[in-house]
């Protein structure tokens, strides 16, 4: 899978405005200002193909981008952001709640959280309720560049500790430095695989004699 063949497709304030789900979608959740953005251009090597601000709030729909023809990248506005009206808010919950609860494509929720922070009540919270629905999700700790290599391991065993995780299940990551990126690459790589071969069974059931 070519990361960089990246071209942005639309920007869904509302589910009726998504694409059809015949590619897999990953999303990307996280706080307000985390670097949900910033992540996806590391990972695509655009530097500005998503804007990016040191101001929260700057993500405020789900914005899709279509990779090398095969899968879709899903932006998602951050969460936690106190400076936001309660109504806005609560839109955007709505609006990503439905999202997570009925996208049938979605094959993956990339959540990321800040290494230099102890575990927030939110991002529990969001994985929590991923779990108990189920869904496929992946802790992506960022920003790593601003800690040492000591400190990234003591933060990262307590998110897990938190997150009740094990190493295998999570990335340490940086958009800076690329650190985390090739781990990634190939997890991203290996569950769209997963939904070309889940498809593939789809057709197989359909052509087989009854
Ligand atoms: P919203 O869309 O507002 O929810 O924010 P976001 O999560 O998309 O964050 P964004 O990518 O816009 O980044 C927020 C700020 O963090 C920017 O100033 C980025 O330059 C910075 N940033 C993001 N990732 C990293 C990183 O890995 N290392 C460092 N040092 N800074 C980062
Ligand atoms: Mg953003």
């Amino acid at each position: 899978m070519d990361f960089s063949k990246v071209q942005f497709m639309l920007s869904a304030h509302s589910l009726g405005q998504l694409p059809d789900p015949i590619y897999p979608d990953i999303a990307f959740a996280g706080r307000s200002n985390v670097g949900k953005s910033s992540l996806i251009n590391r990972l695509v090597r655009r530097a500005n193909l998503v804007k990016t601000s040191s101001r929260p709030g700057k993500t405020q729909s789900l914005n899709y981008f279509l990779v090398d023809e095969g899968l879709y990248l899903v932006d998602l506005p951050g969460y936690g952001f106190a400076q936001v009206s309660q109504q806005t808010r609560k839109s955007w919950q709505g609006l990503i709640t439905r999202y997570v609860e009925t996208r049938s494509s979605l094959v993956c929720m990339v959540v990321i959280i800040d290494l230099r922070h102890e575990l927030k009540k939110l991002d529990r919270e969001l994985i929590d309720w991923l779990r108990y629905l189920h869904k496929p999700f992946l802790p992506v700790y960022t920003k790593a560049d601003k800690l040492g290599r000591n400190d990234q391991r003591k933060n990262a065993a307590l998110l897990d500790a938190g997150l009740t995780l094990t190493p295998a299940d999570r990335i340490i990551f940086s958009s800076r430095t690329g650190q985390g990126l090739d781990q990634l690459k190939t997890k991203i790589a290996a569950l769209v695989t997963g939904f070309q071969g889940s498809d593939e069974a789809a057709d197989n059931d359909l052509t087989d004699p009854i």
